[in-house]
């Protein structure tokens, strides 16, 4: 029997998605890859490595900034809201805001079901008298929210700077999405990653023990085992640069040598140095964040940053 607190709105769909974004990425010139596809099992376990590496700053200051401000989104939110939480992974972060808000309901929302589960089973525990959906989607889509939700108010809750991974007018589309299925009278909690020096920047992308290469590369391995490829994962390397213009981080896997590979029964190559472009982190200044905001429907009504002015915390209302 299926499990009853896992709502899944992926599954077969998932697996024909993954197929079509992966080959429609690498017949692209240039190749490149959506960041959604890193989340397999042992990618969400890469991920949470990342989050305790000492260069990866945006987890701790994000955790410190919740600490030390929940109580004031409580105020302002008052208590009885479902709290939504779109891509929450480890849920990690999850009970800061839950113990300081007096919320009725709790439904987090992720594409990698496995890992979701065990995380909401954990966090169930903690919270014995909330209610706690796990929904394994890709939010990216329209989600149907779980019945619990229904009536009350709601609390969207996007942390780690996930919107980061989108470019503006995909960033907005996804904000007005939120707005659509969170409804009237909803408000908004995200966290969003500030411009810095590139010096900062970068080695939080290519950290020292090689964890975020790991990460990155873990898709060619995940696309090997699934879409039955041939890609020589030791051919390739973990490429990390700042694009000022788009002021984002940009995660290439490189060929190191030419190589030719199948993937799905479809032949591809590569050139020695020609790159797959995995992920963009876009980052933001104080007036980008709120600008991305009032263009997504939702108007700032308080934020935080740490005294260094590295993570940014927003509170937002529906408009
Ligand atoms: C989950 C998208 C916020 O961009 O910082 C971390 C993903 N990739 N290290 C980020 C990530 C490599 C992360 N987000």
């Amino acid at each position: 029997m299926a499990d009853p607190a896992l709502v899944r709105q992926t599954g077969d769909e998932a697996d024909a998605a993954f197929r079509e974004d992966i080959l429609n990425g690498l017949s692209s010139i240039p190749k490149t890859t959506p960041a959604r596809w890193f989340y397999d099992q042992r990618g969400s376990e890469l991920f949470e490595q990342i989050t305790d590496l000492p260069e990866y700053y945006p987890t701790r200051t994000e955790t410190a900034l919740l600490t030390a401000h929940c109580a004031e989104v409580g105020k302002v939110a008052g208590p009885g809201r479902a709290v939504i939480e779109f891509g929450a992974g480890s849920a990690a972060k999850t009970p800061h805001l839950l113990k300081r808000i007096d919320p009725a309901a709790y439904v987090a929302v992720d594409i990698s079901g496995d890992f979701l589960r065990e995380s909401t089973a954990a966090l169930a525990l903690d919270f014995p008298s909330l209610p706690v959906r796990a929904v394994e989607a890709d939010f990216t889509h329209p989600i149907e929210l779980p019945r619990l939700a229904g009536h009350l108010p709601r609390l969207g809750f996007f942390p780690g700077s996930t919107i980061g991974n989108f470019e503006a007018a995909v960033a907005v589309d996804l904000l007005r999405s939120f707005r659509r299925s969170l409804g009237d009278g909803a408000m908004l909690l995200i966290g969003i990653d500030r411009i810095k020096d590139p010096a900062v920047l970068i080695p939080a992308y290519d950290d020292a023990a090689g964890v975020t290469a790991q990460f990155n590369l873990n898709l060619l391995t995940r696309i090997n085992r699934e879409l039955d490829g041939t890609m020589p994962v030791e051919a390739f390397r973990h490429l990390v640069r700042w694009n000022d213009d788009a002021a984002r981080i940009e995660m290439h896997l490189q060929a190191a040598r030419d190589v030719d590979f199948t993937v799905a029964g479809k032949r591809f190559s590569m050139r020695e140095g020609e790159t797959i472009h995995s992920e963009n982190s876009h980052k933001y200044g104080v007036r980008d964040a709120r600008l991305l905001l009032r263009a997504g429907g939702w108007s700032p009504c308080r934020e935080w940053a740490d005294a260094d002015d590295m993570f940014s915390l927003i509170l937002a209302e529906a408009m």
